[in-house]
C-alpha cells in the first residue's frame, strides 16, 4: 500500500490518502510540543517508537473485543488504518490525578482515585481544548445522541480495565491516558489516533519514575531511553 496526497499534518502524525478511499497511512514523526504547541522539539526514534507500541496495543486491545482503527504496521513510521469521520472529543481516562486534575481541582498529584474517572475535552486549539459536559457536547453537535456519550464512555473504561493490569504486570502504573474516536463507513464507533507515552502518563511501580511524555515536557531528559523502556517492557524483552 503506497502513500497517495497528503491530507493533514498534526503535532505528532502525518496522513496519507492511499489507493483505497477506506484505507489511510499515518507517519509518526520524531516532533514533541508540550503546552498547545508552544515548546516544540523532535527526538530521532520517537515516531517509530510510538507506531510500535501503538501497534502492539492496537493487537491487544482488538484480541479482547475492542473495535480500532488498526489494519497493520507497514515500517518503523508507517501504519495502515481505517479512514474514520473523527469525533472532535478528547477522551481522558484517570486513574491518578496530576496534571490539570490536579491544577483544576485542586486534588493533590499522586492521589488513587476512588474510581476511574472520564471526561470530555473538546478538540478545539483555538479555544484550547476546554472540558465538555455531555450537554455541550450534544449542543455543540458532536455527536448526534447521548447514547454516542454513553458509548465513548463506557468503550474508555474497557480499554482501562484492559490496559491497567496489562501494565501493572510490566511494572507500570497507567495514570491517565487520552483517547479518540471515529466513526467508519458503516457508523460504528472505533478507537482511533494512537495509544503511546505521547498521550498516555506511565509511572514506573518501583522507582516512580516517569516514563512518558512528561519528561520532555518537564525537561527531566530520557525521553527516548524511557519510551524504549515502555516497548521492551510491552514486548516482554525485560
Ligand atoms: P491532562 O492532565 O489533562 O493535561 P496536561 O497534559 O495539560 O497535564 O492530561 C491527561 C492525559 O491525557 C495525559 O496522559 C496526557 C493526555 N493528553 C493528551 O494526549 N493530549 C491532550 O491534548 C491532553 C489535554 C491530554
Amino acid at each position: 500500500m503506497q502513500k497517495k496526497e497528503l491530507l493533514y499534518e498534526g503535532k505528532a502524525k502525518k496522513l496519507f490518502a492511499t489507493e483505497d478511499e477506506n484505507l489511510l497511512i499515518s507517519e509518526f514523526k520524531d516532533d514533541l510540543t508540550a503546552f498547545n504547541g508552544e515548546k516544540k522539539s523532535s527526538e530521532a526514534g520517537k515516531g517509530a517508537l510510538n507506531n510500535k507500541i501503538s501497534t502492539e496495543l492496537f493487537k491487544l486491545l482488538e484480541a479482547k473485543g475492542i473495535k480500532t482503527h488498526f489494519v497493520k504496521m507497514l515500517d518503523d513510521n508507517h501504519m495502515l488504518h481505517k479512514r474514520t469521520k473523527v469525533i472532535q472529543i478528547e477522551v481522558i481516562v484517570r486513574n491518578i490525578a496530576t496534571g490539570s486534575l490536579t491544577r483544576n481541582l485542586g486534588i493533590k498529584d499522586g492521589t488513587v482515585l476512588p474510581f476511574t474517572l472520564v471526561e470530555f475535552d473538546y478538540k478545539n486549539d483555538a479555544l484550547g481544548d476546554p472540558k465538555l459536559n455531555d450537554q455541550h457536547a450534544l449542543i455543540l453537535g458532536l455527536v448526534e445522541y447521548q447514547d454516542e456519550l454513553d458509548k465513548l464512555r463506557r468503550v474508555a473504561r474497557q480499554i482501562n480495565d484492559i490496559l491497567k493490569p496489562y501494565f501493572a504486570a510490566k511494572g507500570l502504573n497507567l495514570v491517565d491516558f487520552k483517547l479518540e474516536f471515529g466513526k467508519d463507513k458503516d457508523g460504528n464507533i472505533i478507537l482511533i489516533d494512537e495509544i503511546s507515552p505521547d498521550n498516555c502518563r506511565f509511572w514506573d511501580i518501583a522507582s516512580g519514575e516517569k516514563m512518558d511524555k512528561d519528561r520532555f515536557r518537564q525537561g527531566l531528559g530520557g525521553l527516548k531511553v524511557a519510551y524504549e523502556e515502555v516497548l521492551n517492557r510491552i514486548l516482554g524483552n525485560k
